[in-house]
């Protein structure tokens, strides 16, 4: 069966004491229980190494929210995958779409990051995801297809194997309106039929691919329980652990 997740994305929010603080909850507010899915928080890049130290890996991985294309050399202000996975980095959320829009990432480029990342045994979580005049043009299951065919779809399927997808539709990111639970798994079964033409029904069957987008206590346990949706990628829910167990806890 596919790995479960629910992982949260901070996004550009926290200090690193409050971010550091955060962690040892979360970490205090999991140990011990029986989790039914994976954990992975992605503070951002300051507060990992810290965060790293905080965290039991056996209990929550840790995720970066992006990585340099290049390997190293003189690129002020990047971090490169090495540094992230030197710092117990073991996730990389690529291709969201507030590093599409704000910072121009596009497919060609969110190619590369796939392939370093992967290079240094970083798991990237590649989101994809429309906006919602693409939705009203009922373009959402074409633009989602070229997302993946331009920055994943010509890796080999063993490393294909390695990744997480994630959908998060644009118009559903901190809006607070969620994809209808039919909508999420129209486009997860869309996502898993575009994989399984290009890598088989094998590679497809044992990839996770989560949702994302105004995801929370209330609605987690509706989306998760559509067989294509095998959890969620958080936001605004992530950043209290009030917040974020209840939706881990969603899977039972
Ligand atoms: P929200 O959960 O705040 O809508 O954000 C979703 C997201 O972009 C996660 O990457």
């Amino acid at each position: 069966m596919r790995t479960k997740i629910v992982a949260g994305n901070w996004k550009m929010n926290k200090t690193l004491a409050e971010g550091v603080a955060l962690c040892k909850e979360l970490q205090e507010a999991l140990e011990g229980k029986k989790l039914f899915c994976k954990v992975i928080v992605a503070p951002p890049y300051l507060h990992l190494a810290s965060v790293a130290s905080v965290l039991n890996k056996g209990t929550v991985a840790l995720g970066a929210q992006n990585c340099a294309d290049q390997e190293s050399g003189a690129y002020t202000g990047e971090v490169s995958a090495a540094m992230l996975a030197s710092a117990g980095v073991s996730h990389v959320i690529l291709g969201h779409s507030e590093r599409r829009a704000y910072y121009h990432e596009d497919g060609a480029l969110l190619a590369k990051k796939v392939k370093m990342a992967m290079a240094h045994g970083l798991t990237p979580i590649f989101c994809v995801g429309e906006q919602l005049e693409d939705r009203d043009k009922e373009r959402h299951f074409e633009i989602v297809e070229e997302q993946l065919e331009q920055s994943v779809l010509s890796l080999s399927a063993e490393e294909f194997g390695r990744i997480i997808i994630a959908y998060e539709p644009v118009w559903a990111i901190g809006t607070g309106r969620t994809a209808t639970p039919q909508q999420a798994q129209a486009m997860h079964a869309h996502i898993r039929q575009t994989i399984a033409n290009k890598y088989g029904t094998e590679v497809a069957d044992n990839c996770s691919i989560l949702y994302g987008g105004s995801c929370n206590a209330s609605n987690a346990k509706e989306l998760f329980a559509n067989p294509d949706v095998d959890g969620g990628l958080i936001g605004g829910a992530s950043l209290e652990v009030a917040k974020f167990l209840p939706i881990i806890e969603a899977f039972t």
